[in-house]
């Protein structure tokens, strides 16, 4: 307890014998590496291995595995925060501070078998949806473009329905997420396609 007490005084105690220079370049030093860890951290937690930590039992993964955002002909990968995980910024922090929701689901087993798992589903996949909807299918928008769609090669109902959307503006426009939910992984029982 005293060497705790000392400790904590020392800490607080005004600096008279180190010069204001000394106390500024600690604490740039400082900063400077905390925000390497930080971005270090949040380089490691972005990736599919991260998060089958996790979501070992695989169903997320297996289920993704059957799909072209998995496999594909030309060879682009949709990794799990390619479509969980904004790319950057503020929007990126928050997603990440709001995980922590999920280490205390794994603490607390929510999911830990596949029963559990599709009890929850369709919860978790409504969440899914709502930010999705909220944000006008961002993650889908990293990959695909409508302005990079060549819709003569699409079939024709979908190159329609895509033009038309381009097209309409205000809250009742469609974005990809109202129209192409499942392409991940297996829609919860009694959602139609
Ligand atoms: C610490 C363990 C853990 C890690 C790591 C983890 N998850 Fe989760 N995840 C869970 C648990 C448990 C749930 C169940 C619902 C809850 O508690 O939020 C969940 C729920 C989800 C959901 C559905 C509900 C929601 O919040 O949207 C998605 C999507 C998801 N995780 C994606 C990911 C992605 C993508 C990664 C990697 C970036 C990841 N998870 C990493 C444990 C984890
Ligand atoms: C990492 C990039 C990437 C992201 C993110 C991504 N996609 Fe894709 N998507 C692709 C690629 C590449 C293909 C082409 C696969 C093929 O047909 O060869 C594809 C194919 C598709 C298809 C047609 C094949 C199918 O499975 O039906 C749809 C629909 C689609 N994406 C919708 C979405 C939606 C909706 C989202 C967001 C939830 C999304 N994509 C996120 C890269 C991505
Ligand atoms: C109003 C409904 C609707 C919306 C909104 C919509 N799509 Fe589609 N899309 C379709 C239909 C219908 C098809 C054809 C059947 C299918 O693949 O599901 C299709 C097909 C596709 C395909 C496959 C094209 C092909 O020829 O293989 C991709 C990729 C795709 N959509 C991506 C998107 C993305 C990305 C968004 C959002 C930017 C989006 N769609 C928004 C209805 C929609
Ligand atoms: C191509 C985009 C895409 C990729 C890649 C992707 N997801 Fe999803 N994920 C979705 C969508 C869209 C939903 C919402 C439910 C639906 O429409 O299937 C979802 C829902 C979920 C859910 C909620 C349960 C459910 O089945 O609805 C979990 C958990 C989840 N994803 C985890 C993961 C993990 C872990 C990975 C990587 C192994 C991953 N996702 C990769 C698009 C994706």
């Amino acid at each position: 307890m005293n060497v705790i007490r000392r400790l904590w005084m020392w800490l607080w105690r005004p600096s008279a014998r180190l010069a204001v220079g000394v106390v500024l370049i600690i604490g740039l030093v400082g900063g400077a590496g905390g925000i390497v860890v930080f971005n270090m951290a949040l380089a490691n937690t972005n990736t599919t291995a991260f998060c089958t930590r996790c979501h070992e039992m695989g169903t997320a993964l297996n289920e993704l595995q059957k799909t072209k955002h998995y496999l594909n002909r030309v060879g682009v990968r949709a990794e799990c925060p390619d479509c969980h995980v904004p790319e950057g910024g503020l929007p990126k922090y928050l997603a990440k501070l709001a995980a922590a929701k999920d280490v205390w689901g794994r603490i607390t087993g929510v999911i830990d078998t596949p029963e559990k798992y599709e009890a929850l589903r369709l919860e978790m996949a409504k969440g899914v949806w709502a930010k999705m909807k909220a944000t006008d299918s961002r993650e889908c928008r990293s990959c695909h473009d409508f302005n990079a769609m060549k819709f003569d090669d699409q079939d024709k109902t979908a190159a329609k329905k895509h033009q038309r959307i381009m097209k309409e503006k205000g809250d009742e426009r469609k974005t990809c997420i109202d129209c192409h939910q499942g392409i991940a992984h297996t829609l919860p029982s009694g959602v139609e396609e």
